[in-house]
């Protein structure tokens, strides 16, 4: 059957009005043209579409099937326009996003992946703590941003992804690594531990976990690096409390080694979070449904190693 969308779009508004006359008028053409075209498309039906009953015009039963498919056609025309004019929207976008220290790992990863799918866009990418992402999203200099749990009167849009386990690093040879597990917490107390610099998330909330349970941790080196925080615990300077999304090599290799402490991993959660009222760019919605969608999770699930205790 050879038709064009133009006869279908010219026969479903002659159907929906039950009219050639109000068709023509709502398409701006004469009548005849209409009619033609109809005319046209019931030739390679091999059916006629319409019935003449009385004075006016009804559908016959192939009519009836030919309307229900403009209709559908028509509908996934129209979706298919605001999909395109969307990716217009992506393609020519530069995001600007912001991620923890900690998330910088994996959304860079995301990152690439993301880029990879929307060619021609453009990022600027700020790896910075948990207190100056809040400044950021609060003075609008950023338009998306991961991070830990955003405090609750921080009035922004927010949608948690992923885990964030903070686990406890040791260097292989440390004491503790011998001692039967779990390592009961107390014995923490006795340890120095390398720890992030007082605005990072990871610092906030272990200082917290360790409040709440009536202990204080004796802290050495303090870094706004997660880096030198590994580093430092490989150097034999102490325990680290890192987020195992910081984690890769140094397990595979055996350069550090995750204790198995009472307590432990401190689970907390990776979140996406703009400014609620904040119009999201086109690029910045895409990346939004693209990190929590199918793609995301896979290449998320692989950003996790695989954490080895003592023993
Ligand atoms: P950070 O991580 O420690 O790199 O600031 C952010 C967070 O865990 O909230």
């Amino acid at each position: 059957m050879h038709l064009t969308l133009r006869q279908l779009s010219l026969f479903e508004s002659v159907a929906r009005h039950r009219s050639f006359t109000r068709a023509a008028a709502e398409l701006h053409l004469s009548q005849p043209a209409v009619s033609m075209q109809v005319r046209q498309l019931e030739e390679s039906a091999g059916l006629p579409l319409f019935e003449k009953i009385g004075r006016r015009i009804q559908l016959t039963e192939a009519g009836r099937e030919m309307y229900d498919y403009a209709r559908r056609i028509g509908q996934s025309l129209q979706e298919l326009d605001e999909v395109m004019a969307a990716l217009k929207g992506v393609q020519r976008g530069h995001l600007r996003l912001s991620v923890a220290t900690t998330a910088n790992s994996f959304a860079t990863r995301i990152l690439a992946a993301f880029s990879q799918r929307y060619r021609g866009t453009t990022y600027s990418l700020d790896v910075t703590n948990r207190k100056t992402l809040l400044d950021q999203l609060s003075g609008n200099e950023t338009d998306i941003v991961i991070m830990g749990k955003p405090p609750e009167d921080a009035n922004l849009e927010v949608r948690p992804f992923m885990e964030n386990p903070l686990v406890v690093v040791a260097h292989p040879d440390h004491r503790l690594v011998h001692v039967p597990s779990p390592v009961p917490l107390q014995a923490l107390q006795e340890e120095v531990f390398v720890v992030r610099e007082r605005e990072s998330g990871t610092r906030i909330a272990m200082e917290r976990f360790f409040n709440e349970r009536g202990m204080h941790l004796k802290t050495g080196i303090e870094t706004t690096s997660n880096s030198a925080i590994k580093h430092a615990v490989e150097a034999g300077l102490g325990l680290g409390i890192v987020s195992i999304h910081t984690l890769d090599l140094e397990l595979e290799v055996g350069a550090l080694v995750v204790l198995d402490v009472e307590g432990f991993p401190i689970l907390r959660h990776w979140h996406l979070a703009h400014c609620k009222g904040k119009r999201l760019p086109p690029i910045a919605q895409a990346f939004q449904e693209f990190l929590t969608g199918e793609e995301g999770r896979h290449l998320l699930s692989h950003s996790v190693p695989v954490s080895r205790g003592p023993g």
